[in-house]
């Protein structure tokens, strides 16, 4: 599989940017590739020629796919990352598949990806930039045993990117390794009325499910396209689930779209109305 390189762009020494990263660096290992976490903040002061440059370069080299995380720090990304790429040769990048992430404060900062950080990757000159994700800062938290929760809505788009970044890099899709030959299984299983509980549950923990929900209720509120593109990715990971969560989708929508209409009512109350 794929080697790639996890950057984390942060200065600060509790960077839940850094924290979001090493948490998806697991994902990536559970689907076969060989991942290097990189803190950009542990390279002492350098120019060009400092072996730590040196060193660095020879790790961008070595990768197939970068990870780039970065904090947005005044509507852009952080001065420590473009330090670091400042140093790194022109195209760096080139034939690497990148993956650009951002953590920040405000949602008002949430196209900082698209107009500061990705066109300066373009300019190293990579293969492929995948699509990226801006993370809140408030959706990523750590319990006192070091364990990091990211809120369900970005958690279902955070894996949803990485998997496709993954994919790119000929990673093995999570669902897939559990019920391979997928297409045989789904046959067999279909025949025999044995319903895929445990998968729906992976499903439903992963976050996804909640992809759709609006923005003002904590959700993601993805666009069609970005559903459909979810909807597509699961079922060649696993055809026996992917359509199952069209039902559910379709019924959230309709919840919303009465709830908007009748802001006053209680949602249970709607739901109750869509289900009857
Ligand atoms: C100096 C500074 C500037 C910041 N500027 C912004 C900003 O312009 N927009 C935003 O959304 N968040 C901003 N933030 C908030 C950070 O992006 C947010 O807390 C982020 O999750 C921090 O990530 P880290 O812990 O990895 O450093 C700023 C934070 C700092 C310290």
């Amino acid at each position: 599989m794929a080697t790639i390189l996890s950057v984390s762009g942060s200065p600060s020494a509790t960077s839940r940017t850094a924290r979001l990263l090493r948490h998806l660096d697991d994902r990536l290992r559970a689907q076969g590739h060989d991942v290097i976490p990189f803190d950009v903040r542990t390279l002492p002061p350098a120019d060009f020629r400092h072996t730590a440059i040196v060193e660095a370069t020879a790790l961008f080299e070595r990768a197939d796919g970068i990870m780039i995380g970065t904090p947005v720090y005044k509507a852009a990304y952080s001065g420590l990352l473009k330090a670091l790429l400042d140093l790194l040769p022109q195209y760096a990048l080139a034939g690497k598949t990148v993956l650009p992430l951002a953590t920040g404060g405000t949602t008002a900062h949430v196209l900082a990806i698209d107009y500061a950080l990705r066109p300066v990757l373009n300019s190293m000159g990579p293969a492929h930039i995948t699509p990226g994700w801006f993370t809140l800062g408030k959706d990523i938290t750590e319990d006192d045993d070091g364990t990091l929760t990211v809120a369900p809505g970005a958690a279902g788009v955070l894996a949803q990117v990485t998997d496709q970044f993954s994919l790119a890099l000929g990673g093995r899709p999570t669902l897939r390794r559990r019920r391979e030959p997928a297409m045989t299984h789904v046959i067999a299983d279909d025949a025999e009325r044995i319903l895929p509980r445990a998968e729906l549950d992976e499903l439903s923990a992963s976050g996804l499910l909640g992809i759709t929900v609006p923005r003002s209720h904590g959700g993601a509120e993805v666009s069609a396209r970005t559903l459909g593109e979810v909807v597509r990715l699961r079922s060649a990971a696993d055809a026996g689930i992917g359509q199952i969560p069209q039902h559910h989708f379709f019924f959230v929508m309709r919840v919303f779209e009465r709830f908007r209409k009748r802001r006053a009512i209680d949602l249970m109350r709607v739901a109750t109305a869509v289900c009857s």
